[in-house]
């Protein structure tokens, strides 16, 4: 993966924080802030969801450092921000039912994690902050597809945190002359997205369990649809928006999807045939918070950004599941 470049602007002079960087978007910007030699990646994440593991064959590179800190400590981020030019902010607690389960700690680390983050690059006159937004912030909004400036009313504590998290860039940004640029992932998957626990994404619970023979379990009809999107394309939007020339960087926010939507069902479909299984799935409730479809509008991270996501929902998933049955071994 990550055969060329994204971005013609070399990096090999640059030091960038990773936070989050154990995790499963963060470690694959690490990737490939690696292979294309930033002159120093820094990581800091506490492995409440992510894994050393993930940062294993960098661990002994001289121009790679694991932070084990805490965006909830505003000393952590001053420490890991000193000398740092650019940011990318990926460290949170994902998932709507978390957040329904334990509000308290989805505001913590989302939305006061944010602005600690925030001082701690604003004194360390870092050059860029690059955030994780969500398109969770479009809530009941029945626009299709969902375009930057019209979002509803968001539907659960997790993405209320990533508004919270909007708002606050766009006023540091103002207030503090700083450089913020928010991305709304749009449900990314790839390799190293977990596929154990409660809160699993849909995409590595299904090839979880359809490569062990198991009924994958479907909330609801399975007819909602997503703009499922592949990892290389965020990491692809990461860098674009970290070094892309923009007119207005005082917090503005851009789509990062791939523009299409699939249902679940169908979903479940191609991995069926990438996999060679009949295995059907099981349906249950639907779960609160969820909503009903999700397609993203991404003109306007083409036309600024210049971002182009390249890889499509069957060519990402195949090579998801190659890299999960190299890792589990089923
Ligand atoms: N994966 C998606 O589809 C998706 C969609 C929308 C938004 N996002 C956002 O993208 C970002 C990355 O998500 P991901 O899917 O890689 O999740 P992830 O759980 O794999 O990664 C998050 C990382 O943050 C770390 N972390 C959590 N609390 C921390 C704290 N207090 N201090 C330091 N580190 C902490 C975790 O240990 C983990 O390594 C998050 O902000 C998430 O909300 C993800």
């Amino acid at each position: 993966m990550y055969e060329t470049s994204f971005h013609h602007i070399d990096i090999s002079g640059k030091t960038f924080l990773v936070t989050g960087g154990a995790g499963f978007i963060g470690s694959n910007l690490v990737e490939y802030l690696l292979k294309y030699r930033a002159k120093k990646v820094i990581v800091m994440d506490n492995l409440a969801t992510g894994f050393e593991e993930n940062l294993k064959p960098y661990l002994s590179l001289p121009n790679f450092e694991f932070f084990k800190g805490d965006i909830c400590e505003i000393n952590d981020c001053h420490k890991a921000c000193a000398g740092v030019d650019h940011v990318f902010h990926d460290a949170a607690l994902g998932s709507v039912p978390r957040s329904i389960k334990n509000p308290i700690a989805t505001h913590n680390v989302n939305a006061t994690g944010f602005i600690n983050v925030l001082i701690a690059a604003r004194d360390a006159k870092v050059k860029r902050v690059v955030y994780a937004s969500s398109s969770s912030v479009y809530g009941d909004s029945k626009v299709m597809p969902k375009v930057e400036d019209k979002i509803g009313k968001q539907l659960s504590p997790y993405a209320v945190s990533k508004m919270t998290n909007e708002l606050y860039g766009e006023i540091f940004a103002k207030t503090y002359q700083m450089e913020i640029v928010g991305l709304r992932y749009f449900n990314i998957f790839g390799p190293r997205q977990n596929p154990q626990g409660e809160y699993a994404a849909a995409i590595p619970l299904f090839i979880n369990a359809l490569l062990k023979g198991e009924s994958p379990m479907i909330n609801g009809d399975g007819e909602q649809t997503r703009d499922f999107t592949f990892v290389e394309n965020a990491v692809q939007a990461n860098i674009k928006a970290m070094f892309a020339d923009l007119k207005n960087a005082q917090g503005d926010v851009f789509n990062i999807a791939v523009g299409e939507r699939v249902s679940l069902n169908q979903l479940i479909d191609i991995l069926r045939k990438l996999i060679g299984t009949e295995v059907k799935q099981t349906h249950r409730a639907d779960r609160p918070g969820d909503v009903r479809d999700s397609l993203a509008d991404i003109s306007k991270a083409k036309t600024i950004l210049g971002y182009d996501p390249k890889v499509k929902i069957e060519d990402g998933l195949s090579n998801t599941l190659e890299w999960f049955k190299k890792q589990y071994s089923y």
